[in-house]
């Protein structure tokens, strides 16, 4: 089986990257030092955003680190449904004391000035979100000595970040917190997503590239079922949002294990592209006519989430949450890391000892 490369991180465990001020320089940090890797998330931030925070991430570890970007995205196909949702949202903009985002507020987030910050300062891998990258900006950054991963929902998006020339494919299933990386949101695929360890067994037949697998997985045995399944290694979001380190807001944290939250929904409530969070009151309100529309949405709904989160109000805030989140554990990221090796070396042995009788 083809693997990623083990000297870039001992554990086969990956902490997410996750934007939005989660996955921060010290959560990466903590991940790196204690063996798995570490992930930046430049998305919705600037190109310098991005630098300062690899400098200070590389003034906390010596070790290997990844950095996540978001591809262009379309124009959306009708901004007319943007402007009859700003309207929809009036009362939560009254209700918060604040004014809705302007929807047009950038579609590309500064990519290509993300990619040039990454080709003339190489950090150790790079990944990507929400499409594909060209081969060229695949292979210029390989010449650069960067690993490369690009996320995927199905097996057809595995082949072509395979096709592109990728060193490995993320196999997102639909259990995972936030955004579905899928490649082009397609509003008729709603509802079609792959749960993950049908989509690592599918994505490993599919592909010869490793298979990083991610989605809903909280415990070390699950690590060993989708290692068991093919996968290379595992990403882990939810998890580490929990984590000492994370700079996830602190009612988002409590939130995942809170009683007050029972499930999880796909959702464009607010980016316009679906994303996985914690049922809350706004998801529920919104969720039912949020229109295809990322990242107009996102844009629109910044201010609203944000003056949510100032007034304390964690049911008008995104609680991006993978389907596993009432198994989080409030803990050293560090430790984390340690803890999920142990659960997974103790679920190799059991499942080698069960294959021996
Ligand atoms: C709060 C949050 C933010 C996320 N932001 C990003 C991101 O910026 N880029 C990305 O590629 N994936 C992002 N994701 C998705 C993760 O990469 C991963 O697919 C997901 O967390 C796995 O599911 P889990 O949360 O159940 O572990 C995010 C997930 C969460 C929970």
């Amino acid at each position: 089986m083809s693997s990623v490369p083990t000297d870039l991180f001992p554990h086969p465990i990956v902490q997410a990257p996750m934007a939005g001020g989660v996955a921060v320089p010290q959560l990466a940090a903590a991940v790196s030092e204690a063996g798995g890797l570490g992930f930046l998330a430049a998305g919705y931030k600037t190109a310098d955003g991005m630098y300062q925070e690899i400098k200070q991430l590389r003034g906390l570890t010596a070790r290997p680190f990844g950095v996540n970007l978001f591809l262009p995205q379309p124009e959306t196909a009708d901004p007319a449904a943007v402007g009859v949702y700003a309207d929809q949202l009036a009362g939560e903009a009254s209700w918060y004391e604040t004014e809705p985002g302007d929807p047009d507020s950038g579609r590309d987030d500064g990519y290509d000035a993300k990619l040039a910050v990454l080709l003339d300062n190489p950090v150790p891998v790079v990944s990507f979100h929400f499409g594909v990258p060209a081969r060229e900006v695949l292979e210029s950054l390989r010449r650069a000595g960067t690993y490369t991963m690009v996320n995927a929902t199905t097996a057809e998006e595995a082949r072509a970040v395979e096709r592109a020339g990728a060193d490995a494919v993320i196999a997102q299933g639909v259990e995972a917190g936030g955004h579905q990386g899928t490649h082009r949101d397609i509003p008729e695929a709603d509802g079609a997503g792959v749960g993950l360890l049908s989509l690592v067994a599918q994505v490993h037949e599919s592909v010869g590239i490793p298979v990083v697998a991610a989605g809903g997985i909280m415990r070390g045995g699950q690590i060993a079922a989708v290692l068991a399944a093919g996968a290379a290694a595992a990403q882990l979001g939810t998890a580490f949002v929990a984590a000492h380190e994370s700079g996830a807001h602190a009612l988002h944290k409590q939130a995942l294990t809170s009683p007050l939250y029972v499930r999880t929904e796909l959702t464009r409530a607010f980016s316009g592209r679906p994303a996985r969070a914690l049922a809350n009151r706004f998801l529920r309100e919104h969720g039912p006519y949020a229109p295809a529309a990322y990242p107009d949405v996102h844009h629109l709904t910044a201010p609203l989430r944000k003056a949510a989160a100032k007034a304390g109000d964690a049911q008008g805030m995104a609680l991006w949450a993978g389907q596993g989140h009432r198994m989080a554990r409030e803990l050293p990221a560090g430790q984390l890391v340690e803890v999920l090796a142990a659960e997974l070396a103790a679920a190799r042995t059991a499942l080698s000892a069960g294959g021996a009788r």
